[in-house]
């Protein structure tokens, strides 16, 4: 049997990715920019098994995530996902996949990210492959197109481009922190993939918001190059609202944002009146995330605590091994 683990942080985008202009390769319709986490790491384990029961004599895969049989659905994809990495190995051997997340799953704390660059991280180094992190980066995309920044430390930019130019790598930028304000731990009603797709084939705005995301990633990749808070922290949050903007205005419409995260938008934005420099952004679903400067930290997390459970987190480290290798049936 071989096995190897692997364990992910997930990102937020501070520059959003939402739109793919080749849906079975995931490449985007234009490229993001996020901060890896170092807080509710997913943790991955592939074991293959040639000979016996779960493996190829069976012919399917098997995942569970924490602790429990995995849906349908879940499993669909990750089959899906395992078969690119049996493609590139030349392998047909089936995999027991088993997954601890410690992120809420499903409510905007983008655990397929986390959870596709361990898969990819693990998978690969389970079926052999030699791969480079931009490759696992490329790998991680095939999964979900946010996985392809969770290889990177810290802050990453994800390039759009065709399959062999779109991975993400590192960007040097200002140093930062992020309170999560976790206003509801619900499914969301909406998945991301479908909500994408729903607003590429209806939004009227969606060419603007191709346009726009251009514009304002090249003007953060500037903010980050001259070490510019300030101005990091604005496109940020202008950034997200015209995300939220858009995805409002597909057909039927989606809104992910609750009253309690628009509340959290306001409360943000008086405090940057008061001197305590904050900014917010939100992925799809009600919760909303908030950078600002270390040395504000603490104060903005206290600030922020009665919207809903906060935590304080930092960047974090890329996908990583932290276990691997052949060991005898
Ligand atoms: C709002 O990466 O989950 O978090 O590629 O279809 O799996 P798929 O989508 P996914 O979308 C993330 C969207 C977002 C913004 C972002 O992370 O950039």
């Amino acid at each position: 049997m071989t096995t190897a683990t692997a364990r992910a942080y997930p990102n937020i985008a501070l520059v959003k990715y939402w739109g793919k202009q080749d849906e079975d390769l995931i490449l985007p319709v234009a490229g993001s920019l996020s901060l890896t986490l170092d807080a509710f790491p997913t943790t991955t384990t592939v074991a293959l098994d040639a000979a016996t029961g779960t493996g190829t004599n069976t012919g399917i895969d098997t995942f569970s995530l924490n602790g429990a049989v995995a849906s349908t659905d879940a499993t669909g994809r990750v089959t899906r996902f395992l078969d690119r990495v049996r493609e590139l190995a030349g392998s047909e051997t089936r995999a027991t996949v088993t997954s601890t997340n410690e992120a809420p799953t499903g409510a905007g704390l983008a655990s397929s990210a986390s959870g596709f660059a361990a898969l990819a991280t693990a998978a690969a180094a389970a079926y052999g492959l030699d791969l480079d992190r931009r490759d696992l980066s490329r790998l991680a995309r095939r999964g979900s197109g946010s996985a392809s920044r969770s290889l990177v430390d810290g802050l990453a930019v994800w390039h759009a481009g065709d399959d062999a130019h779109s991975y993400a790598e590192a960007v040097a930028g200002p140093d930062m922190r992020m309170v999560i304000v976790t206003v509801d731990t619900a499914q969301k009603a909406v998945s991301s993939r479908a909500a994408m797709r729903r607003t590429a084939l209806t939004s009227p705005f969606f060419p603007a918001w191709i346009s726009s995301t251009e514009e304002s990633l090249a003007a953060m990749l500037e903010a980050c190059a001259a070490d510019d808070f300030t101005r990091v922290g604005r496109i940020t949050e202008s950034h997200a609202l015209r995300m939220h903007a858009v995805i409002q205005s597909c057909d039927p419409p989606i809104r992910y944002l609750a009253p309690t995260s628009v509340a959290v938008f306001d409360a943000v934005a008086a405090l940057r009146e008061q001197g305590l420099e904050a900014y917010s952004t939100a992925d799809a679903g009600p919760n909303v995330a908030v950078i600002v400067r270390p040395e504000q930290a603490e104060d903005l997390r206290d600030a922020l605590a009665g919207f809903g459970s906060v935590r304080l987190v930092g960047a974090g480290d890329g996908a990583r091994l932290i276990d691997a290798g052949a060991s005898p049936a």
